[in-house]
């Protein structure tokens, strides 16, 4: 049995990914079980690692820390910007309004959300809904980064402008990143609305639909 699978050789790991992501702090009182059956990092040990983070202020005023829900080995993943009030109540990202939009929208495209991974840039929620502050998407991005290479997905959509400049790290309007497909490390990501934004105007439901549908076919030819 290698190193890496050895009880000193998670350890070790464990220890390495806990100085990448946190610094000098430990959140844990205990070192957990990280293994997957393969020796790898599952997500629900990792969410173990990370669920106590006090790295940004946001850390102190959310009421539940809301890492993602789905399928652990999704092909298609949905990262939006931050809970809100019904999420950081519920620990679920998109439960609200939102959420049940974007559910509506999955089932159009013949998913539930069983089926995909539901995350956002941030775990935890800005106060009155704000708009994320650099800080706050810098501290978070490493958890984001690490859970997407657990998940391993075929396709990320980042939704809305906010998630596509954290994820791209340009500034470039919506509009204009929608229907191309970027790179995020060995990702393939594309972008499209966020469902808040539907809400508000439902003069961008068709543009939307049409991603979806392009989302779809991507996921059928990868
Ligand atoms: N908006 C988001 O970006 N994420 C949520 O989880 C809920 C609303």
């Amino acid at each position: 049995m290698g190193d890496s699978s050895s009880a000193s050789g998670l350890a070790r790991r464990y220890f390495r990914q806990t100085a990448e992501l946190f610094g000098n702090n430990l959140y844990l009182d205990s070192v957990p079980d990280l293994s997957d059956q393969d020796g790898s990092l599952t997500l629900d040990s990792f969410r173990e690692q990370i669920c106590k983070c006090v790295k940004c202020p946001l850390g102190r005023t959310r009421i539940k820390f809301v890492f993602g829900v789905g399928d652990p080995h999704a092909d298609l993943v949905f990262v939006g910007e931050a809970p809100g009030r019904d999420e950081d109540l519920q620990g679920e990202p998109f439960v609200g309004r939102a959420g049940q939009l974007l559910d509506k929208i999955l089932a159009a495209i013949k998913r539930s959300r069983d089926e995909v991974y539901i995350c956002n840039i941030l775990k935890c929620r800005p106060p009155d809904n704000r708009t994320p502050h650099q800080n706050e998407i810098e501290s978070c991005m490493p958890f984001l980064e690490q859970q997407l290479n657990i998940i391993k997905p075929k396709l990320i959509v980042a939704l809305g402008a906010t998630s596509a400049h954290a994820l791209l790290k340009v500034k470039t309007p919506l509009g204009k990143l929608r229907s191309q497909k970027w790179k995020w490390q060995n990702f393939d990501l594309v972008v499209t609305y966020h469902p808040a934004a539907l809400l508000r105007n439902p003069a961008f439901k068709r543009p939307a639909w049409e991603d979806f549908q392009w989302i779809d076919k991507l996921i059928a030819e990868a």
